[in-house]
């Protein structure tokens, strides 16, 4: 008798970096789980009552986000959990950590169990909540930090601004390492940021906007290494930009202290150069274009040479989308006053497989930033087993085409938020179809 959930995702190419699996294979989900992981025509141990047909495409582990923001509750007119959890399956993403930056912020009982519930009821994928690091992320008191770890948040944050005061980040740190959950950290000196729009160098010169130096983020990263040798707590550095950042970080690991560190795709695939608007690669994009406003900035060339390089050598953990969706009002302004902000979860998989396509990563190290990397991480905040094809772990799988051209139409984005700059540009790589919990949330 064939199981009434039993999938069977047939010819595709599987890799697995967590088991160092590269090669042509089938996979069995039943019950919620990998039941079977076979050679290719090799009968599986039970008939399954769906087949996947994966010939040409690779399946891997779903997806890990380490940092998305999902809006809900407060700014559901940007995005929902819904929506935005549609958004990470149509990406290939299984898992997303919510960040705390709603309204109210997630830094009570009541709003992380919230998240849980309406996750629960109407996502797409798995949610773990981030909650918030100080109350009201205001950076002045600690969040009730055990009591939202009860709760069920697996770190804590008030990214979209740093934790300002060392005082407070060491408190923090020490409240959070008997936890075992880290601190994920948004790195900026305000006192060196404020006012900038994007990154301090000869294009914010030319554009006459006023520019953020990357040593805003490096004193922070440096401070926050700081800390974590003198309380032993684990920071996590979230969206590194720079060049010194990972420099910064490299020391750090080779002192072994605890910290890990995320990219984004952005950072990634894009310069500032993009703010003066001409780009054969970017059809849509005019000069001072607000959607290539985003924070950390986009930096220059030089930085992105850099921060490929620390993928390459294992210095920055994992790649995290800083899914930002926000609405026409919020960027339809003046370059000053529009929010930062890219809404990735759908283009993040397109955008790094061009650094695969160019040579600049292989694509087995891309998986494994996007799966066993943030698996890792999660494992150590009390979450294990995702990010793995082994069986008995949790049917999450993604299902991609690296080479199927699209083109980026944001109007056709499950996402609330169309604020990308990738409009009309051309990607290549897909997800075909997402697979959580054993469950197709998402096909193409
Ligand atoms: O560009 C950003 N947008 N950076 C952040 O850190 C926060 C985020 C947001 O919440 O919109």
């Amino acid at each position: 008798m064939p199981r009434t959930d039993a999938l069977l995702i047939r010819g595709g190419h599987l890799i697995d970096p967590s088991q160092g699996l590269d090669a042509p294979g089938d996979i069995l989900l039943a019950e919620g789980k990998v039941a079977w992981v076979g050679k290719p025509g090799e009968p599986p141990p039970q008939k399954p009552a769906q087949i996947l047909p994966a010939k040409g495409l690779v399946v891997c582990p779903g997806f890990i986000d380490l940092h998305c923001h999902l809006r809900e509750p407060g700014f559901e007119e940007k995005e929902t959990i819904a929506t935005g959890t549609l958004a990470a399956a149509r990406g290939g993403f299984t898992t997303v950590c919510c960040m705390a930056n709603t309204n109210p912020p997630l830094d009570n009982l009541a709003s992380v169990e919230f998240v849980l519930r309406r996750a629960a009821e109407l996502g797409a994928v798995r949610v773990l909540p981030v909650a918030c690091v100080s109350q009201g992320r205001k950076g002045q008191e600690l969040a009730e930090m055990a009591e939202l770890a009860g709760a069920g948040a697996v770190a804590f944050s008030d990214d979209g601004d740093p934790v300002a005061s060392t005082r407070l980040m060491r408190h923090a740190l020490e409240y959070a390492l008997p936890l075992g959950l880290p601190i994920m950290d948004h790195p900026q000196d305000v006192s060196l940021s404020q006012g900038g729009v994007m990154h301090e160098g000869w294009v914010a010169t030319r554009l006459g906007l006023k520019g953020m130096p990357s040593a805003a983020e490096e004193v922070a990263v440096a401070r926050d290494i700081l800390l974590a040798e003198l309380t032993g707590g684990w920071v996590h550095l979230q969206h590194l930009s720079t060049a010194g950042s990972v420099e910064l970080v490299r020391l750090a690991k080779e002192k072994g202290l605890p910290i890990t560190a995320e990219v984004t795709p952005h950072h990634l695939a894009l310069t500032h150069e993009l703010v003066l608007g001409k780009s054969p690669d970017f059809p849509g994009l005019h000069p001072y274009d607000t959607r290539t406003k985003v924070n950390p900035p986009l930096r220059s060339k030089e930085d992105v040479a850099a921060l490929i390089q620390g993928l390459k050598d294992g210095i920055i953990d994992a790649i995290a989308t800083d899914h930002a969706p926000h609405t026409r009002v919020d960027k339809e302004c003046e370059y000053d006053l529009a929010a930062s902000g890219i809404s990735g979860l759908e283009t993040a998989l397109g955008l790094l497989l061009g650094l695969v396509h160019r040579g600049e990563i292989g694509l087995p190290d891309l998986i494994a930033l996007l799966t066993s990397g943030p698996a890792r991480i999660l494992k150590a905040a009390g979450i294990p087993g995702l990010g793995t094809l082994q069986a008995g772990a949790p049917a999450d799988v993604t299902v991609f085409d690296p080479d199927a051209e699209w083109t980026v139409e944001p109007e056709a984005f499950a996402s609330k938020g169309r604020n990308t700059l990738l409009a009309g540009a051309v990607l290549r790589g897909k997800a075909m179809a997402t697979i959580y919990g054993g469950k197709v949330v998402f096909q193409g």
